[in-house]
């Protein structure tokens, strides 16, 4: 298993807020160290956009292979594990592509448009189930059930057992801190083991009466002869929980918190023009996911970042800072949908391995907004609310743990 890397002694920052929207530090990055060693880490870090995009997509010289990582999802026993063939984050090209093959069956455009109807249903019902005249927790009510009400769907799930399945994602992505780290891995290993027996006989019937979800798309792939067995596509599918849960809950939940305390304006906009919301989710990808960052391991030694970089050596790419990179984005510090070039953002990535789920997240969250601004006239912030005691730490950083929102008739 791999090493690691603990990221927070980089930012060393000191309250969890800080860490939760750490602008002036990406500020004081991008300006003063764009290229930076960190001695505690043994880690260069890069600030600046065509550095970000250069360290993550030119994998002739920063490999996704190495001892060392910036990520640590699901559970280290086989069933919590991805199967060899789908270690598609931390193999390079030519390998990758083959990898990316057999996942991207699941995820063509045309797979996208047949799955819209399905995961409007969803969002409405959340949608629906919230009372005007109240104060809800959209977290609870919305940002946390629909990434896995929507990948339960997907993945041909029956709904009566969507429950249980929301359950063991919960387990699994809990985020664990230093005193209870081997508590919470035992606890991660149970329920990956549950959700394999729970899923095993569901993907052994789906070759025989296949249907229209994603593990009938991964039953059916053959790329040159190379398929997944039952065993393969019950762990692949841990790898799609373990990308595509908690990193688009966080920017679902991001998103509120934006038109609650960015620009209360921003919400009516969009309930009197919903065609504008494509471009407002573009933008909180830019300026609301705050923490997305992927490492990278020195291939070949190089000078192609201004400093001598040398085989082994780790580079980590702070992609939300690359965001805000005044040479890419006019006033990258102030939030506007109406920006030109917003889709520009590296929060998905770039090069060979750019996210294969993007579409998907940026379907959720544009289907969940209109949804939401059908039914809701306006919403208002609670005074009372203190953002620091409602963060918790989780893959894509300090994600809220609950957020209130005053629904307005
Ligand atoms: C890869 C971010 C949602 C599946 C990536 C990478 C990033 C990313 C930055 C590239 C990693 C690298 O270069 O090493 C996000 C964000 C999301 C999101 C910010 C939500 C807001 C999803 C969803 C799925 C998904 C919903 C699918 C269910 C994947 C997969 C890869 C990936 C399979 C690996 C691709 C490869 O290595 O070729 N994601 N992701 N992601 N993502 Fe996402």
């Amino acid at each position: 298993y791999k090493e690691v890397i603990r990221v927070h002694d980089i930012t060393n920052f000191q309250s969890r807020s800080e860490e939760f929207f750490p602008l002036h530090w990406f500020r004081k990055m991008l300006s003063e160290k764009p290229v930076y060693y960190h001695e505690g880490t043994d880690t260069w870090n890069v600030f600046r956009y065509d550095d970000v995009k250069q360290v993550l997509s030119n994998h002739e010289y920063f490999s996704s292979e190495g001892s060392r990582t910036t990520i640590s999802v699901g559970a280290k026993n086989k069933e919590g594990t991805p199967p060899d063939k789908m270690n598609i984050s931390s193999i390079d090209p030519p390998r990758h592509q083959k990898s990316r093959s057999l996942l991207s069956a699941a995820f063509t455009p045309r797979s996208l448009k047949n799955w819209e109807p399905r995961i409007r249903n969803i969002a409405k019902q959340l949608v629906e189930d919230i009372e005007l005249n109240t104060t809800v927790d959209i977290v609870q009510a919305l940002a946390a059930p629909l990434p896995s009400m929507v990948m339960a769907d997907l993945l041909g799930i029956p709904l009566k057992d969507s429950h249980r399945f929301k359950s063991w994602v919960d387990i699994l992505f809990q985020p664990a801190n230093r005193e209870n780290a081997e508590e919470m891995e035992l606890k991660k290993q149970v329920a990956a083991q549950e959700y394999y027996q729970f899923l095993y006989p569901i993907v052994v019937q789906k070759r025989s009466q296949p249907g229209d979800d994603i593990i009938t798309d991964l039953l059916k792939v053959d790329v040159d002869g190379e398929k997944f067995s039952d065993d393969e596509v019950v762990r692949t599918t841990m790898l799609l929980l373990g990308a595509g849960i908690e990193t688009t809950s966080h920017m679902v939940s991001s998103t509120f918190y934006s038109f609650l305390y960015d620009d209360p304006n921003l919400y009516v906009q969009l309930r009197e023009n919903p065609e504008l919301i494509p471009l407002a989710v573009e933008e909180m990808l830019r300026y609301r996911f705050h923490n997305a960052k992927r490492h990278r391991t020195v291939k070949k030694d190089n000078n192609l970042l201004g400093v001598e970089l040398k085989k082994g050596d780790v580079v980590i790419s702070w992609m939300s800072a690359a965001n805000m990179d005044e040479t890419i984005f006019e006033n990258p510090f102030d939030l506007n949908i109406h920006r030109p070039n917003n889709k520009k953002h590296l929060t998905f990535g770039n090069g060979p391995h750019f996210c294969l789920g993007a579409p998907l997240a940026r379907m959720e969250l544009s289907v969940a907004l209109t949804a939401f601004v059908e039914k809701v006239p306006f919403i208002e912030s609670v005074e009372s609310f203190e953002l620091e005691n409602n963060l918790t730490v989780s893959a894509p950083g300090q994600s809220l743990t609950y957020l209130p929102v005053k629904i307005v008739h």
